[in-house]
């Protein structure tokens, strides 16, 4: 029975793309349709009922999961969550090994891997029911995308009838496949016996070759898939709900909008879900401690955090809206994120440009220039009256009026 989810959440010297907003939060704690990343993978590992623990591996300090781990315990009851940390970064698969023994405690017969930082519909009932259907030793979430883009993912070839992974490759430099590893796996402890055989052909290249580290770090991708695809037991579920990586800070925008369409269409009554109405789109998140003017128009796909006050006439569309901001009269924000303390002033406009749900890049060219398709605002930037900021990225604590276009503002 699949008795545990080991929840890759990585460390504070990775994610630095998703800055400036992993400044003050780590990147798995931002919250998107309400809720923190790391929070969604959860609630998908509460769908499947045999689970019972959850570790959290990465390399952030023990207190920066002490509340969030607190208040999911509350809120998921039925399994126990906890986090291990590894001493250094040890790749995606030197903590499974570092971590072995509390892994396989209590003879789990499988696990879920999981990558902290994709947004899916985590179909995790159908991994197990291919996992049992083939007999597997593991089986790896698929999803398609677009050839120009697979090769900045891991790529599989599997037997188009058997759905047998025949092949893997790690960031290709040229076409294999456009079905992508989804970051999500199911491994029985037959996976510990490939890593194992892994970390020994390390020892032993590290004792022919002094320019080889002979560390703990191993990664999953190039040193035990590649080895598992050599072997039999290994296939591919190929997902066509929704999947995308949670990567650059502007990628958090069209999360929001996947998770707030799920969140609508299967609990419309779902807590902090705002009703339709003339002048909320759906879906809208509402922190319930926020204060929205009757006269504003949020939506579709906003989040707006707790203790936000958004003034008369705004106009608020495709964007995240993180705690304590304050919008004010007739202001428009359009695919922007605010982070914390943000102010924003009368009549001013922040916008970014419309991004495809299944796009994977956030990067937008414009004019002939790479331009942020986001725009952020770090924590506590002040924005005047009838200011204007334009696909660009603010730092925390900036003061910006006038006319701000396709620009870093340190
Ligand atoms: N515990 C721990 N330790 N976690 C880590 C470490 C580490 O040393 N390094 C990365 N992670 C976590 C990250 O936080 C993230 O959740 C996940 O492992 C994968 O991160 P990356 O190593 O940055 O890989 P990637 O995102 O470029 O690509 C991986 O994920 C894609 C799917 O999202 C690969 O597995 C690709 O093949 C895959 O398509």
């Amino acid at each position: 029975m699949t008795s545990k989810a080991l929840v890759l959440v990585g460390g504070g010297t990775r994610g630095t793309r998703f800055r400036p907003l992993s400044l003050d939060i780590p990147k798995v704690l931002f919250p998107v349709a309400g809720r923190p990343i790391l929070s969604h993978a959860l609630s998908a590992v509460a769908t499947v009922p045999s689970i019972k623990e959850v570790l959290l591996i990465g390399f952030y300090d023990d207190s920066v999961f002490k509340d969030f781990i607190a208040e999911s315990s509350k809120e998921f009851p039925q399994f126990t969550i906890k986090y291990l940390r590894e001493y250094q970064a040890l790749g995606t698969a030197g903590g499974l090994y570092h971590f072995r023994d509390a892994i396989l405690k209590g003879n789990p017969s499988s696990f879920f891997v999981i990558h902290a930082d994709v947004c899916s519909s985590f179909p995790l009932a159908e991994v197990i029911s291919e996992f049992e259907k083939k007999e597997a030793k593991a089986v790896i979430l698929g999803t398609r995308v677009e050839a120009e883009v697979a090769n900045n993912f891991g790529c599989i070839v599997s037997d188009p009838v058997t759905k047998k992974v025949v092949h893997y490759v790690e960031k290709p430099e040229t076409h294999i496949s456009n079905l992508i590893n989804g970051g999500v796996y199911l491994f029985d402890s037959s996976i510990f016996d490939v890593i194992r055989s892994a970390r020994q052909a390390k020892v032993e290249a590290a004792n022919e070759n002094p320019l080889v580290k002979n560390d703990e770090v191993l990664r999953l991708e190039q040193d035990i898939l590649v080895r598992l695809a050599e072997t039999d037991g290994f296939y591919v579920y190929e997902t066509r709900g929704f999947w995308r990586q949670i990567k650059t800070a502007g990628s958090a925008v069209p999360a929001n909008a996947l998770y707030l369409q799920k969140l609508f269409q299967t609990d419309i009554d779902a807590p902090g879900l705002a009703k339709a109405s003339a002048h909320i789109l759906p879906p809208v998140y509402i922190d319930p401690t926020a204060s929205i003017d009757p006269t504003a128009k949020l939506g579709p796909n906003v989040s707006i955090g707790a203790r936000s006050v958004i003034g008369p006439g705004v106009r608020i569309k495709e964007s995240i809206v993180l705690e304590d901001t304050e919008v004010n009269q007739g202001a428009c924000v359009l695919y922007s994120i605010l982070a914390r303390g943000v102010t924003i002033g009368r009549w001013a406009r922040v916008e970014g440009s419309p991004i495809g749900l299944s796009e994977h890049s956030t990067v937008l060219i414009k004019n002939g220039v790479r331009v942020q398709g986001v725009s952020i605002l770090a924590q506590n930037v002040a924005v005047g009256d009838e200011a204007h900021i334009q696909n660009s990225v603010v730092l925390p604590h900036k003061e910006i009026n006038g006319h701000v276009e396709n620009e870093i503002i340190m």
